[in-house]
């Protein structure tokens, strides 16, 4: 693996490698690794000829309350998990490479960004459209590898990428979780013991709303049941949100028609001061 930190030398290398007629993927991350990017980076493997994984701490979606400063950062363990699962360049760039002084420009997409993480998260969106934009333009990937553990961003990216008509194909990985329950998060760590065995209550919940909306259940009292088992799984977590959207638009749904509508079961909590999401198609 070859590690690299300035734009100049990554579209160098991997100009070299498009004249070898090789099929870019792309998994852009901001480190703190486990499984779940592990298998993005699997999907990569298998799909393309040559894989970029970029770690970038991206400021700019970061909210002035959140954890940017406290933000996992394990790059030398990172470093090792990539070699490991044979990448072929770590592209590692400072905050001024990505946003010189200079840096003037903003991508920010609407409707499908002002609900739900976007509403709680604001600007948060914007931040990750912003330099998703400036990463596919400095590595130009054939493919993108992105979780469906971020549903709400992959619906995001998506719309941006078709918008702007952005020359590559996007890869979803499905969510990798713990022991089949909790998905897996670099933000995990912040949570105590008792506070991870209660945030089984998300894929509970999400799993309960699923199986009684399909059984044809209205869409309100699949969701009260949901919530229900929340709360008895997680005396101390805290809902922020669950409800069924439209898969592609992120509106809420109110009826449910199994056939002809892709949708997605969304849920955050918070437990303490960690916030976790969780999703599952439906
Ligand atoms: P990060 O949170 O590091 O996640 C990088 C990629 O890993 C994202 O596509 C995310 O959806 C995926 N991922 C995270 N947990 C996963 C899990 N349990 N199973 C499968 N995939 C999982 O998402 C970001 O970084 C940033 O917003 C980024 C896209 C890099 C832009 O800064």
């Amino acid at each position: 693996m070859r590690t690299i930190t300035t734009i100049s030398e990554l579209r160098r290398a991997l100009s070299l490698v498009r004249q070898q007629d090789k099929r870019i993927g792309f998994v852009p991350t901001m480190g703190a690794l486990h499984e779940g990017h592990l298998s993005l980076v699997k999907l990569s493997r298998h799909q393309t000829d040559v894989t970029v994984v970029s770690i970038f701490v991206n400021p700019t979606q970061f909210g002035a309350n959140e954890d940017l400063a406290s933000y996992p950062r394990t790059l030398e363990s990172d470093a090792s998990k990539l070699v490991e699962a044979e990448v072929d360049f770590l592209f590692v760039p400072d905050a001024s490479e990505i946003y010189p002084r200079s840096h003037a420009t903003a991508v920010s997409v609407r409707d499908v960004t002002e609900r739900y993480e976007g509403a709680i998260r604001p600007g948060h969106f914007q931040g990750v459209t912003t330099v998703v934009a400036i990463l596919l333009n400095i590595v130009q990937p054939h493919a993108m590898f992105l979780g469906q553990k971020d549903a709400q961003q992959v619906a995001v990216l998506k719309r941006m990428i078709a918008d702007l008509q952005f020359p590559v194909e996007v890869v979803i990985g499905e969510t990798v979780r713990e022991n089949g329950k909790l998905a897996m998060s670099s933000r995990n760590i912040y949570l105590s013991a008792n506070e991870r065995t209660e945030s089984e209550a998300l894929s509970r919940a999400l799993a309960e709303f699923r199986s009684l909306v399909l059984s044809g259940e209205a869409i309100d009292r699949a969701k009260q049941a949901g919530m229900l088992i929340f709360e008895k799984v997680a005396p101390h977590g805290k809902v922020e949100y669950l409800d069924i959207v439209d898969s592609e638009t992120f509106h809420p749904l109110t009826s449910f028609e199994p056939l002809n509508q892709p949708a997605t079961i969304i849920i955050a909590a918070r437990f303490g001061s960690t916030r976790l999401i969780d999703n599952v198609t439906v």
